[in-house]
């Protein structure tokens, strides 16, 4: 016998918005119409499934939102999401609603929240979201490279102001436990020192000693880059005034780092990504996160996806080591 083509799904955004979730709304609708299934939007993530907030979308209704910053379908995160009597409702919405599978755009807690639903029969596809870039399934996360960007820009203008009254910049940067933003960050505004999670504090070798080799270099300015994940940027100024005797300027770049226009990297990404997810729905995979590997589309289970861990590379570290005035190394 034939198997039953899906007829209606649900899309939604959860936890942190991030550049691109407008893009990857606007896929799952527009790959979903071409496939003749319909498609309605769950506002307010989780919590707008447990209370049936939801919206219609027609291909004609994502038209310009590729270009968006935030979500259109807004965002939250749900404490009744983590209840049994919550998720029942979620299921009862779904079951009134017609809403035969869910596509959920998100990080990790989206995920845990999907999975959690899954159990309850209700089919789930996630595409990774978030700036973060800590999903271990999926090398790239939408959001990371215009997050990025921002994150570059203003330090740019930072520097400026920092170089004229030749001060030291503490700029702490978003990443919740992990270092890729900062990292990535810091290796592409030449940062003199950069602080992440992934390695263990080392205020006198990777911060005072970095400073220090800087200014006997002739630097009259530093820039520092602290992943909140490391903690208060403060309590950094206050150990370099301690150890090297200069007054740094703190910066905290907050919730700049999530708006703004979605690149190209993370339009194209969330477009491919929500293309996939709705053609591995209509195909009956479901249950699976769409992660992207070496710059390629693939399928991870979602239970398998929750237990995986995706670890900073390293070297990039030593790189920015490098790029850095370090006589002592350059001595050697
Ligand atoms: O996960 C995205 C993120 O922006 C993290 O980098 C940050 O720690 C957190 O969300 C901030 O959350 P909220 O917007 O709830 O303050």
């Amino acid at each position: 016998m034939e198997e039953k083509m899906i007829q209606r799904i649900g899309v939604l955004t959860s936890g942190g918005d991030a550049p691109g979730m407008n893009a990857a709304v606007r896929a799952v609708v527009r790959t979903a119409h071409s496939l003749g299934i319909e498609c309605v939007g769950i506002r307010r993530g989780w919590q707008g499934l447990i209370n049936s907030d939801f919206v219609v979308l027609t291909a004609d209704s994502v038209s310009r939102i590729i270009s968006r910053g935030g979500t259109i379908l807004y965002t939250a995160r749900s404490e009744d999401f983590m209840t049994e009597k919550g998720r029942l409702k979620a299921v009862a919405t779904c079951k009134m609603l017609g809403i035969e599978a869910i596509v959920a755009i998100g990080g990790d807690g989206t995920f845990r929240g999907a999975l959690e639903l899954s159990r309850l029969g209700i089919p789930v596809v996630g595409i990774p979201a978030t700036i973060d870039n800590d999903i271990g399934c999926s090398n790239y996360t939408i959001g990371f490279d215009s997050a990025c960007n921002t994150a570059v820009e203003c330090i740019d203008k930072l520097r400026d102001t920092m170089q004229s009254h030749e001060r030291c910049s503490v700029v702490e940067v978003m990443g919740r436990n992990a270092g890729f933003l900062a990292l990535y960050v810091g290796i592409a505004v030449g940062a003199t020192a950069v602080l992440i999670p992934e390695r263990e504090l080392d205020i006198e070798n990777d911060l005072i000693k970095r400073i220090q080799n800087a200014r006997l270099a002739g630097h009259n300015h530093f820039m520092i880059i602290v992943a909140e994940g490391v903690g208060n940027a403060y309590d950094i100024a206050k150990a370099i005034k301690e150890g090297v005797g200069i007054d740094p300027r703190v910066t905290v770049l907050g919730h700049i780092q999530r708006g703004g226009s979605p690149n190209a990297r993370d339009r194209e990404t969330a477009t491919r990504m929500g293309y996939y997810a709705v053609n591995a729905l209509a195909q009956g995979r479901t249950n699976v996160i769409i992660g992207t590997k070496e710059g390629a589309i693939k399928e991870i289970p979602i239970e398998e996806a929750l237990q995986m861990k995706k670890a900073l590379q390293m070297d990039r570290y030593g790189i920015l080591e490098t790029m850095g005035v370090d006589n002592s190394k350059i001595r050697q």
